[in-house]
């Protein structure tokens, strides 16, 4: 895909200098709806910054920009995660500031036209649009995006909420599975139940674009069937691990989202994934050290028993998203008018 480069714009990957100018202009995009515009409608800043805190230090994930070359100004920016091995990645925004307004997406599409062109790994691109913006969907579409089949929510529970509130009552079926199985927290110097956890990952989630990674996971709890040598001292071993939960921070942001859970195949239906639930809600409703205000996660829209246990867990349901695909033989980048027009804009800026 070649991409005409229009003068007074200048395409760049953030680097560590700038790291600070590019997540606050993101993280901006919706603090203040009167001064920026954003693709994503219904994040928060707290929501972007939870979302791209750790571009710095992971090496899949990239930032990228446009710049005024006559103001010096970053007017759009791009972030990419990618997973090489599969050739697939994943965008958020592209976001422009108010001042830009682009309303034909035109610098939006040249930045994003630019990243495709310089990660030339990546074959399958996905995103977000939240199902109320129909003007965003229209965007992507003009790229070269298709919805794609499968739509996801993104669900939250407030510390608030829970805090102080008694837990629900177990349902029968884990009030049952809980006389033959525990959760308890995995610490991170506890190898072997973390290298059990990343074998049932691996066998749980086949997507190679949920990897799991243990350094930047905070808090892992493994779903155990009880031994006759286990009690509330001596731990089941490793190998009676049926079940985990990877509840991942977000830095210094007083935030977390479940990034992973799943249980043994052959051990779902029994109530375990609402005693694993449980617990994470008592351990986040009583976490007083780590001062959380929120947990997040998403679910696939077709994954209904995930979803009502999270519903009865007392997650809320908060957006609606759909993943369209953009797959690099079919994306349409800009025209030559299309950049003279970003040109011209741009002079301005
Ligand atoms: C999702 C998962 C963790 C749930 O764990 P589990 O141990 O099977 O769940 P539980 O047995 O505690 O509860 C499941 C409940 O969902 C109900 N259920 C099952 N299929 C359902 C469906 N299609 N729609 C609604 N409810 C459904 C069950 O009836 C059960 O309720 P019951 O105990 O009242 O009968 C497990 O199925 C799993 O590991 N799935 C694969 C990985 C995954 O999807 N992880 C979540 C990613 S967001």
């Amino acid at each position: 895909m070649t991409v005409p480069a229009p003068a007074s714009l200048v395409f760049e990957t953030c680097t560590p200098a700038t790291y600070d100018e590019f997540l606050e202009f993101a993280a901006q995009c919706n603090s203040d709806r009167k001064t920026q515009y954003c693709l994503h409608v219904d994040e928060t800043a707290v929501g972007i910054k939870n979302d791209l805190v750790q571009y710095e230090v992971d090496p899949f994930k990239t930032w990228f920009g446009a710049r005024s070359t006559n103001s010096g100004k970053l007017l759009s920016v791009v972030g990419f995660e990618v997973n090489e091995a599969s050739a697939t990645g994943w965008i958020h925004g592209p976001w422009v500031s108010y001042d830009v307004a682009d309303p034909n997406n035109v610098i939006r599409r040249w930045t994003f036209d630019q990243a495709v062109a310089a990660l030339p790994v990546m074959n399958i691109i996905r995103t977000y649009y939240d199902m109320r913006s129909q003007d965003v969907l229209e965007a992507l579409k003009v790229m070269g995006f298709t919805p794609a089949d499968k739509m996801s929510f993104g669900m939250q529970m407030d510390a608030k909420d829970v805090r102080g509130v008694p837990c629900p009552a177990l349902s029968p079926s884990a009030a049952a599975a809980a006389e033959s199985f525990l959760v308890r927290q995995i610490k991170i110097d506890e190898k072997d139940d973390l290298a059990a956890v990343r074998a049932l990952h691996g066998k749980t989630f086949k997507d190679p674009l949920h990897e799991f990674k243990e350094d930047s996971v905070i808090w892992n709890f493994g779903v155990y069937r009880k031994t006759p040598d286990s009690d509330a001292t001596t731990p089941p071993p490793a190998s009676a691990l049926v079940g985990y939960a990877c509840v991942r921070g977000q830095g210094d942001m007083p935030t977390c989202y479940i990034a992973f859970l799943g249980i043994e195949e052959a051990e779902r239906g029994k109530g375990l994934g609402r005693l694993l639930l449980a617990t994470i809600r008592k351990w986040f409703a009583e976490e007083e050290t780590t001062q959380l205000d929120q947990m997040t996660l998403t679910v696939d829209a077709d994954n209904l028993r995930a979803k009502g246990i999270y519903l009865e867990t007392g997650f809320k349901e908060i957006c609606t998203g759909v993943g369209p695909l953009g797959e690099r033989d079919k994306l349409k980048p800009l025209t030559a008018d299309e950049v003279a027009e970003a040109f011209k804009k741009a002079e301005t800026l």
